[in-house]
């Protein structure tokens, strides 16, 4: 059953067309990579469906309800939560009252006390549970996008939408990440849609790859398949090496 359908999905920024006529649909738990070259469209995508800019063409439905112009707080409403590639904490707060805010705002309607049980919760799956009365200043990069993941977990979303949360990690960063995200679809029943550069995680984790190019979705299919077809190496191509 698709969860996530987009059909003829574009949008502009002025005279620049960042994505043109994409159409694609998702089912209900899986794990679908969208990748592709730097500008290719990937990270304007996700922020169309996850209510962050909305696009200028198409349509794009959750559960058969139109997502599409819908503003973030709604998108969430409706189970969609999205990481951005840059993460943007509250600076004053701990780690704690930070992954709180996800189920205080995620439209679980969750009181301030089972806000903060769930923060504890998600942090703990996430690898950041001794952190959690830190200020949120003391984390890196890396973890302040796991912080991220936490608190959107608080919000009990549907489809989770992830912009290269596995950027700069080490190879057991990365293969401990990979499998937060499989448990994080087991336990959660999520559905991610995930962009990604990294091809050993999007190998090992994908079930199916979407991929994206000045703005077209140029393939769609099993990962070993797709990141060998032909357009796809040429796409990448004196941009970054795909070594699947
Ligand atoms: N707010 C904006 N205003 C104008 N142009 C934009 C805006 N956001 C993105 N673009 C342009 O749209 C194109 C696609 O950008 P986008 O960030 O979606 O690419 P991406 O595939 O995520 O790239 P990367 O892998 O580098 O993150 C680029 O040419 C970019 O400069
Ligand atoms: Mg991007």
């Amino acid at each position: 059953m698709p969860i996530l359908e987009l059909v003829g999905v574009g949008k502009r920024f002025g005279g620049l067309t960042a994505v043109n006529d994409v159409s694609f649909s998702v089912d209900e738990g899986e794990i679908v990579a969208l990748v592709g070259p730097n500008g290719a469209g990937k990270s304007t995508l996700l922020k169309a469906i996850g209510g962050m800019d909305p696009p200028t063409d198409g349509t794009i439905h959750l559960d058969g309800a139109e997502l599409a112009g819908l503003k973030p707080h709604r998108a969430r409403h409706a189970g969609v939560a999205i990481v951005l590639q840059t993460p943007r904490p509250f600076e004053t707060m701990t780690v704690r009252e930070n992954a709180a805010l996800g189920a205080l705002f995620g439209g679980v309607g969750a009181s301030e006390a089972e806000a903060l049980r769930q923060a504890d919760r998600m942090l703990e799956f996430v690898g950041l549970g001794e952190r959690r009365n830190e200020p949120v200043a003391t984390l890196n990069l890396h973890e302040q996008r796991f912080l991220e993941i936490a608190r959107q977990l608080g919000g009990r979303p549907r489809l989770i939408l992830l912009d290269e949360v596995m950027a700069g990690l080490n190879d057991s960063e990365l293969s401990h990440s990979v499998d937060m995200v499989r448990r994080a679809r087991a336990e959660f029943g999520l559905t991610i849609v995930w962009v990604e550069h990294v091809m050993k995680a999007v190998m090992s984790l994908a079930e199916r790859v979407l991929v994206l190019n000045f703005g077209r979705l140029i393939a769609d299919g099993p990962p070993r398949e797709v990141m060998t077809q032909p357009d796809v190496v040429t796409a990448y191509l004196g941009d970054r090496a795909v070594a699947p």
